[in-house]
Parts: C-alpha cells; sequence; structure tokens
C-alpha cells in the first residue's frame, strides 16, 4: 500500500422496494454528496458508493401485494430510484446493487471467511411459524406490544415509536402479518454473530477512541453498549436472499443487514472491476478515510454491527466518522410510505422539472443533523423565493444586467478600489476556511447558511455602493464596483459548488470562470478585466402559491390518516 491518502464514501443503500423520499435524500445521499463534492474539489481521491438494498422481507412482502416477484420488484425500483438520485445531482462513483453476481460471491466469501475463523456461534431455537402460511415468520413479519413503550404495532425487530431494537419473543400479543395468525414455536438452527465479545473492543474504539462522533451517534451507541450486546442471527429461513454458503443450511440466506453492508464493498469492486483498479485501498489501507452518512435507524448496524464484521475479518479499516442524521418530517407527520404521506423524489422532479437545486438547497437548509426537521411546502416556497430567487438569483441577475447595460457585456477594470472593496475582498478571503471547517464538521446547514450570507453581503455592496447612480459621472469607480461584485459571484459559485452543482456551474459559465478547486489562490481576480460575458440566465423562477397548494392537496388525505410525529 502507499502513502497516498484517499476517501471512502457511502449512502446508506436504499431498499429496493419503492420509491425514495425527500427524507432518504436529507437524511443520507445529499450530505454524502456534498462531501464527495468538497472533497473532489479540493483534489482529494474520493470514492463515493452507494446502490439499492434488494434483499430483506419488506420486499418479499411488496411482491405478493403487487402479484409480481421480488426481482421484477427489485429492477424496476432499482431504476427509478437510480434515475431520480443522479437527477438531483447525486454523484456516486457506481449506484450498484445486492442483488448483482458479484455482491453474491463478495457476500458469501465474508460469510465464509468468518466462518472458518469460528467467528460464529450456531443455535437452535424455537422461532415464530405461521402454522397457515407454513413458514417461519421473519422479525418483521411479528407484529405485537412493546415492552418499553407499549406502542401496540411493533415489529419483531424494533418498535419504531420509541426505537428500541428488539426481538420478536419480547413483543406482547404476536401475530402473524401475513396471516394475522397467531403463530406458533418451532425449533430452527442459525448462525450467530456473538456481538458482546466484541463488547470491551467496542467500547474502547467508539466510547474512547471516537468522542468525536456526533453526539447523537456516540449517544445511541452509548447506550446500545451499556444496555449489553447478544448474539444475533445473521441467517434467515427465506428464499428471497443470499444463499448461505454450507450444505447444512441451503435453505436459508443470509440476514439482510449482514449481507447488505457488504454492498458497500461490492459496490467499489464493481467500480473497480470498470475501471481497472484495485478496489482493496479503498478498505484496506489505513490511509483511507471511510465515512459512512445515513439515518439514525441505521447507527447500530454500522457503528456496532458492521464493525464487528469488518474487524472479525481482520483485513478491513474501520469507518472514522458516521455521520448519521435524524429523521425529516413532511408537515409535522412522519414520512410513512404505508399511509403514502411522502413526498416521492420522481415525483417530485415531475412536479419540478428543474427543481435539482432548490430541492437539495432546501434539504440542506432544514436537514435534520442534530434533531428531527420538518419539511413543509409553504417553507420550501419561501426558502425559493426569499432566498434563491431574492438573494442568490438576484445578485447574480443584476450584476449581469449592469455589465451588460453599461460595459457591453465586457468584465470591467479594477480602476478605483476603495476602502470598501478592500473590506469585501478580506472577507472573501476567509471564505473557503470557514464554509470548509463547518462542512469538515459535517455542519452542512451552517456552512450553507455561510455561502448564503456572501450574496447577501453582495447585494448590500450593490446597494451601498449604487454603481448605477455613478455610471454618468464616474464610469471608473462604477466598473469598479462591478468588478468586484463579479469576483464575489465568482467565489460564490465555486462555494456553493458541493451544495448546488447546477447552479454553480451555470454561474461559472455566464461569467466565464476558468478556476473550479476550493480556497482559489487568488479571489480578488478569478475573473479577468476586459473578458466578455455569456448572456445572463435566470437561475430561479418563483414558485407561485397554486403550485404549492397543489403539493399541498395531496398529502390532504393522507395526512388525515397518519398520526403526529
Ligand atoms: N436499506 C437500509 C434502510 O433503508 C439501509 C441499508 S444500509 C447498508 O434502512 F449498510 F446495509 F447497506
Ligand atoms: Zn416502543
Amino acid at each position: 500500500m502507499n502513502e497516498t491518502k484517499r476517501y471512502t464514501i457511502t449512502a446508506a443503500l436504499p431498499y429496493a422496494n419503492g420509491p425514495i423520499h425527500l427524507g432518504h435524500v436529507a437524511g443520507a445521499h445529499l450530505p454524502a454528496d456534498i462531501y464527495a463534492r468538497y472533497l473532489r474539489q479540493k483534489k482529494e481521491t474520493v470514492l463515493f458508493v452507494s446502490g439499492s438494498d434488494e434483499h430483506g422481507v419488506a420486499i418479499t412482502v411488496q411482491a405478493k401485494q403487487e402479484g409480481s416477484t421480488p426481482q421484477e420488484i427489485v429492477n424496476k425500483y432499482h431504476a427509478l430510484n437510480k434515475k431520480s438520485l443522479e437527477a438531483i445531482g447525486i454523484s456516486y462513483d457506481i449506484f450498484s446493487r445486492t442483488t448483482s453476481p458479484l455482491h453474491y460471491a463478495t457476500a458469501a466469501d465474508f460469510f465464509t471467511t468468518l466462518h472458518q475463523k469460528g467467528v460464529f456461534e450456531k443455535h437452535t431455537k424455537e422461532q415464530y411459524y405461521d402454522p397457515i402460511e407454513a413458514q417461519f415468520l421473519s422479525d418483521r413479519h411479528i407484529i405485537g406490544s412493546c415492552p418499553y413503550c407499549g406502542h401496540a404495532r411493533a415489529y419483531g425487530d424494533q418498535c419504531e415509536a420509541c426505537g428500541t431494537s428488539l426481538s420478536p419473543e419480547e413483543l406482547q400479543n404476536p401475530t402473524s402479518a401475513i396471516s394475522g395468525a397467531k403463530p406458533i414455536l418451532k425449533p430452527t438452527m442459525h448462525w450467530y454473530l456473538p456481538l458482546h465479545k466484541y463488547t470491551h473492543w467496542l467500547k474502547k474504539w467508539i466510547l474512547e477512541e471516537h468522542k468525536d462522533f456526533k453526539s447523537n451517534v456516540y449517544g445511541q451507541c452509548k447506550n446500545w453498549l451499556n444496555q449489553g450486546l447478544r448474539s444475533r442471527a445473521i441467517t434467515r429461513d427465506l428464499t428471497w436472499g443470499v444463499p448461505l454458503p454450507l450444505a447444512e443450511g441451503t435453505d436459508k440466506v443470509l440476514y439482510v443487514w449482514f449481507e447488505a453492508p457488504i454492498g458497500y464493498i461490492s459496490a467499489t469492486k464493481e467500480w473497480a472491476q470498470i475501471h481497472q483498479v484495485d478496489w482493496e485501498p479503498f478498505w484496506k489501507d489505513p490511509n483511507t478515510t471511510l465515512i459512512h452518512f445515513l439515518g439514525k435507524d441505521n447507527i447500530v448496524f454500522h457503528c456496532i454491527i458492521f464493525p464487528v464484521m469488518l474487524q472479525a475479518h481482520g483485513t478491513f479499516i474501520l469507518p472514522k466518522h458516521v455521520p448519521a442524521n435524524e429523521f425529516l418530517n413532511l408537515e409535522g407527520l412522519k414520512f410513512s410510505t404505508s399511509r403514502n404521506h411522502a413526498v416521492w423524489l420522481h415525483t417530485y422532479l415531475e412536479a419540478f422539472p428543474n427543481g435539482a437545486d432548490v430541492l437539495r438547497y432546501v434539504l440542506c437548509s432544514i436537514a435534520p443533523e442534530n434533531k428531527d426537521s420538518d419539511f413543509t411546502w409553504k417553507d420550501f416556497q419561501e426558502k425559493n423565493n426569499n432566498e434563491l430567487v431574492a438573494n442568490l438569483g438576484n445578485l447574480v441577475h443584476r450584476t449581469l444586467h449592469m455589465v451588460h447595460r453599461y460595459f457591453d457585456g465586457t468584465v470591467p477594470a479594477n480602476l478605483a478600489p476603495t476602502a470598501a472593496e478592500e473590506t469585501l475582498l478580506n472577507t472573501l478571503r476567509t471564505a473557503f476556511t470557514r464554509v470548509g471547517e463547518s462542512i469538515e464538521q459535517f455542519k452542512f446547514k451552517e456552512a450553507l447558511q455561510l455561502c448564503m450570507g456572501y450574496a447577501t453581503l453582495g447585494n448590500k455592496y450593490l446597494t451601498t455602493q449604487a454603481p448605477w447612480h455613478m455610471i454618468q459621472n464616474d464610469p471608473t469607480a462604477a466598473g469598479t464596483i462591478l468588478y468586484h461584485a463579479l469576483q464575489l459571484i465568482a467565489t460564490l459559485a465555486l462555494l456553493l459548488n458541493p451544495f448546488l452543482p447546477k447552479t454553480s456551474t451555470t454561474i461559472a459559465n455566464m461569467i466565464g470562470l476558468k478556476e473550479n478547486g476550493w480556497g482559489a489562490t487568488d479571489i480578488s481576480n478569478l475573473i479577468k478585466a476586459g473578458e466578455p460575458l455569456a448572456k445572463a440566465v435566470v437561475l430561479f423562477e418563483k414558485i407561485e402559491d397554486s403550485a404549492i397548494e397543489k403539493q399541498l392537496e395531496k398529502l390532504q388525505h393522507t395526512k388525515t390518516l397518519s398520526q403526529p410525529a
């Protein structure tokens, strides 16, 4: 391995049992993309992987409901989700899928290595069996009341009301989600990952060495570790999944949460095959920084179970950061796939075909970084109209308009700078450091706010300096002001690139910005005097009340069905 530094960035693989909604975007994919774009802009070596999680019980349930097969379901949603995520500019190096043959082989090998190392325990246990359907019931297929909070419809693996992770035997009054029958207990053998054996190691690795984890992540890990870890079954009595690579378990598959995170590795291998490079440094070289982006319901899998797997395997690096977000709600209620209380990404794009950056802007501004947050259509409209149109769009538009009108579309010379210009430039000189620091702490909301502060500054500068008043008597001074407004816009285009990539490119093209790195060397001369500007194009359109009302109407029905968040 060489000394080259590199980054492996992952965004939690969305289940391919339905379209993805804005919560998935805000929770994992957008922050991962902002971070990856930022690093690329800094000329770091970055590999950004994600893909579809195509196993899991929900997919078999869905296939049953739609009168289809699991493979057909995942083919459909994998294609849909890949397309819509890419349409909003999520810049994966690869968006793979867990039904690929390469993933089956990778996951099976991973299991085999751990098996041969004697990592697993084997236990025969009584498990819930649906006597009507004649099948063992997965944890998700058993519904009962939560022993911790009393929620009546907790699942056998987790209570979604209080977030506690459960095992099916803990549920009170269990029933089968498939037939509604009262399940009976029947013995079956499974392979277990003895998490408790890693408690000491995990406590040291997380609680001592990763005090830098976000407090929501650290807190969850601490709770888990203090509650005490138990062995977790990593095989299932199902037919949809990665088959267990052992003669004695051919009727079983690997548990989806064992095999899906390995999907990050399979995706890396697939990417490496395409580009004919070695995949291993991205997962094995200690100079690689591995970062997992995800929502809070995935924390335990990425901070405890997957790291134990990687550690037990022995040759892998561990994540340096697990910047998990809390949940995004919708109009005050939880996103709910089953109640259709959601804004699906693909339907958003149908309603707002040019709305990729607007969505990125709004979702980043309300990102649930430290606590749950709420997406509302009214707020979406206001942020678009008051911030993107009236601040950023206006700054670019008025500046270009004046350069075209007063200077024939040619960048005016910087002949008469005053103290006002010096102050402006001094502020801009610290911009990359300030915004970069926030990004590196995964405070994307704060970073974007800082960027928008520079747009506000630009508008104030223009209003105070009022070049339109001096153009007759002092064109040199007016030109100097517009020259500086252009440098500010250029700086802003660079700063905004991770957040609003399309807008950033459009601005760069309009003003002829050649630089594309982070932390340009001389922000006072990014746009050269005498260069021609392209024609101004409108960056953002105002969103009318009618468009918002239409979206709200769609949610009217589902709102009345849903429970408060
Ligand atoms: N499909 C899971 C979810 O949506 C996330 C899987 S992440 C992975 O909650 F690590 F398993 F890939
Ligand atoms: Zn509960």
